[in-house]
């Protein structure tokens, strides 16, 4: 008899939580949740109870005995959870608007995980996520905790530097779909597709893909030159490699890579979205108020087909393969971000990394990289960068080091809007960042 499994989703109540309950669902006899507790804050909990009783409906449908706990008391669900996901958006949807609408505002890149967005984001989310760390090595010190909140790279970094709990695994939806996506090219299943993903969060290459275990790498960047055949995701605009860059570089680019190697051309299509009201979060926010709607629907039992017009659908594959991972010891490869512990060199060992580990019961166990190759390595050791000063930013509340965050990024052109950025966007995220404003003598921020 297999022991039951109680997992606790903090940021329950967001319109992705019906494609977790489907994950949890479709692998019930492999993996038996007995308990999901969906907690969130109060200003979540109109969500929370729309998509908490639409879970009701799925797992009654589906006919398995788990039982579905809403509640605004994290504590009381951490307590004796054996894995705990996080999925929540501090400051939510309004903030990612701000995200990205602020950085245009200054003519640069606005996107929810890169650039001055992506840091806006982690300076948010990082002191929640370390207070939940703590919590959990006081009422679950057993449990897992596997985080999708985004910037997820810059997350990870900071609970491996930073966090009292260190059992943490960053996991993304990313690595999932450009699997997907080559074996639809190649017209094979997906289980017959496997690659050896090297780098960071949203910054992750495929070094080699393998049909069967035979190295098809050559054949896959042929067909990825293709300006027809590109690995998109419904959140990035599909621009089209130039095929002799794709050619040249030999490794398979992952969709987030635009922004670094078509920045111009990114940069004039959001700027285009904003000018209409239609950044990225602008119109997942009229998404989600859709998604809801359905999801008050009595009759409605299962996760609705709409729920895949965002970027993040199939995260719950990630989630629930690595869980009955863990759970059943299974020792498969996934792609997942851990500490690096030597599996690229050049990466320091209690630095996170986006690649290939096992998954045992102990465990992700990261598969040794080596090298990352000179024509990648450059521009992931930028972002490693990037990531490690702007977790210290998150962590202290320093101005300096959040100033020097975006200085050091390559989407931010210069110093001087680098400052400007910051201080517009201090401004308007001061709600949810009183670790800028603590302690603040007349001249603002310490
Ligand atoms: C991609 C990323 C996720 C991200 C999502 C955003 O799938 O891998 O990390 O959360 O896009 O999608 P959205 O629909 O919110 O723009």
């Amino acid at each position: 008899m297999k022991k039951a499994v109680k997992i606790t989703t903090i940021g329950g109540g967001s319109s992705y939580t019906p494609e977790l309950v489907e994950g949890f669902i479709k692998r019930y006899d492999e993996l038996p949740v007995r308990e999901l507790w969906l907690v969130d804050i109060e200003e979540g909990n109109e969500k929370l109870e729309i998509v908490g009783n639409l879970a009701k409906r799925m797992v009654e449908e589906a006919g398995v005995p788990m039982d579905i706990h809403l509640t605004l008391d994290r504590r009381q669900a951490l307590k004796g959870a054996d894995f705990v996901t996080t999925q929540m958006r501090v400051g939510q949807l309004d903030a990612r608007i701000k995200d990205e609408r602020i950085p245009l505002q200054h003519g640069i890149i606005g996107q929810e995980t890169n650039g001055a967005g992506g840091l806006f984001k982690g300076l948010r989310t990082i002191p929640v996520l370390l207070e939940i760390a703590e919590e959990m090595q006081e009422l679950c010190p057993d449990a897992w905790l596997i985080n999708f909140t985004n910037p997820a790279g810059m997350v990870t970094e900071a609970l491996l530097r930073y966090g009292k709990h260190q059992k943490v695994v960053g996991v993304c939806n990313l690595p999932v779909n450009v699997r997907m996506t080559i074996a639809r090219l190649l017209g094979v299943e997906t289980e017959r597709v496997q690659i050896d993903f090297a780098g960071l969060n949203h910054l992750v290459y495929g070094l080699n893909i393998y049909i069967d275990g035979d190295n098809k790498t050559k054949e896959v960047i042929e067909i990825l030159a293709d300006p027809e055949k590109q690995i998109t995701m419904r959140n990035i605009a599909p621009l089209p490699w130039l095929p002799e860059f794709q050619k040249s570089l030999g490794v398979v680019l992952c969709p987030y890579h635009r922004y670094y190697y078509k920045t111009k051309e990114i940069l004039e299509e959001e700027l285009e979205s904003f000018k209409t009201g239609k950044t990225r979060a602008e119109v997942v926010k009229r998404l989600e108020a859709e998604l809801f709607e359905l999801y008050k629907n009595p009759d409605l039992n299962i996760k609705p087909p709409q729920l895949e017009k965002r970027g993040g659908a199939y995260y719950s594959d990630a989630a629930c393969n690595l869980i009955s991972s863990i759970y059943n010891d299974k020792g498969d490869i996934q792609t997942l971000n851990v500490r690096n512990d030597g599996a690229i060199t050049g990466i320091p060992a209690e630095s996170a990394v986006e690649v290939n580990c096992f998954v045992t019961k102990d465990g992700p166990v990261p598969i040794a990289v080596g090298e990352l190759p000179v024509e990648v390595n450059g521009l992931v050791q930028q972002i490693k960068s990037f990531e490690r000063v702007a977790a210290e930013a998150a962590v202290t509340g320093s101005y300096e080091k959040a100033l020097l965050a975006l200085c050091i990024n390559p989407l931010v052109p210069s110093d001087e809007i680098a400052k400007n950025v910051l201080d517009d966007m201090l401004e308007a995220h001061k709600e949810f960042l009183p670790q800028f404003f603590q302690n603040a003598g007349e001249a603002g921020y310490r």
